[in-house]
């Protein structure tokens, strides 16, 4: 069983966030009352990464219960905490899943129901990792090097990560060289949150600019791409962090895997394909500013999609908690998903 250090939120008679927008520069965590705090912590991504933001939900929804156990007040909560971020659909299942538990209780026990189903998902998520992290690991044969984007880690989960988990499990079996972190322009999740946490964890990092992937590649730095998702439709496309569909491009160019790492919580059976997520489009600022300076000129106009689609027929693998989808086709994403 692989460890970490690092976890992004906690219940401590309440739900504090672990602020991602802080690292790495501080470690300080905020105390989220209810399910209005928590929705605006998510949309400001105090808190991100889909396993991540589907716990906070759900404990979001547990302390809110705590203030009333009215359930159309919580349903009223539950949707807008739902509709917090558009991508990730964990943020819906975990969501549905705390309301049920509400749904099922008589009044008086909602509170405690809500808790106790927050915190079975968040067990379930940790296994979930680290059942991942096995079977990705396995994947690979020898010494690897391993290229990443964005932050899959335990920052982004209940556990050690989907991604990252896998690279925690090669570093604990002597097998890995290195991890490569791709900065993720704009907000820098590869370089403030995956290195942060590799640090943390005693896993030598290298982080490049998004721009330097070809070349990590075509000099044959790596042996494996290992990302995560946000969303993964039933015919096996995968949204993720946006900059991953590019490296699944140059990853096939180059002859080395491109494997997906996340939990059945992140399958979307009803999204038939790619087109059908829902891209989220962040504001301009995140593009315009780098960090406190001016990075274009504020008339430039800006397109800033939080993520992007990587068809299936460029996904070596997808690794969920149930099992390795490969070749990524539509039964094999509907065997691993359940
Ligand atoms: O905008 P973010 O930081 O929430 O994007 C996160 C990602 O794209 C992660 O790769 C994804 O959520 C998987 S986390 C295990």
């Amino acid at each position: 069983m692989v460890t970490t250090k690092v976890s992004p939120l906690r219940w401590r008679d309440g739900l504090e966030l672990l602020d991602q927008r802080r690292l790495p520069e501080r470690e300080e965590w905020v105390r989220i009352g209810g399910a209005a705090e928590a929705r605006r912590a998510i949309r400001a991504l105090v808190v991100r990464g889909a396993p991540a933001i589907g716990l906070t939900a759900a404990y979001a929804l547990a302390a809110e219960a705590r203030g009333g156990a009215d359930l159309r007040r919580l349903r009223r909560a539950a949707r807008a905490l739902a509709a917090a971020r558009p991508t990730a659909t964990n943020l819906v299942v975990a969501v549905e899943r705390v309301l049920a538990a509400c749904e099922a209780a008589p009044p008086r026990d909602r509170a405690a129901h809500a808790l106790a189903a927050a915190q079975r998902m968040h067990e379930q998520d940790a296994a979930a990792c680290q059942a991942i992290a096995r079977r990705g690991a396995e994947l690979f044969a020898g010494q690897v090097a391993i290229l990443t984007h964005c932050n899959a880690g335990a920052l982004a989960t209940g556990g050690v990560g989907t991604a990252l988990g896998v690279v925690r499990e090669l570093h604990a079996d002597g097998r890995l060289v290195r991890l490569y972190a791709c900065e993720a322009r704009p907000v820098l999740q590869g370089a403030r949150l995956t290195a942060w946490e590799a640090v943390q964890d005693g896993i030598p990092v290298t982080v490049l600019a998004d721009s330097a992937a070809a070349t990590v590649l075509a000099r044959g730095l790596v042996q494996g791409v290992v990302v995560g998702a946000d969303r993964i439709a039933a015919n096996g496309a995968v949204a993720n962090k946006v900059g991953t569909y590019p490296l699944a491009v140059l990853a096939v160019r180059h002859g080395v895997p491109f494997l997906v790492a996340a939990p059945t919580t992140t399958f979307d059976l009803s999204c038939p394909d790619g087109a059908a997520i829902p891209i989220e489009e962040r504001g301009a600022e995140e593009i315009r500013r780098f960090r406190r300076c001016r990075a274009c000129p504020v008339e430039a106009g800006v397109f800033n999609p939080a993520f992007d689609v990587t068809p299936p027929e460029l996904i070596h693998a997808i690794v969920s908690e149930r099992g390795v989808a490969s070749p990524v086709t539509p039964g094999s994403v509907a065997e691993v998903a359940r």
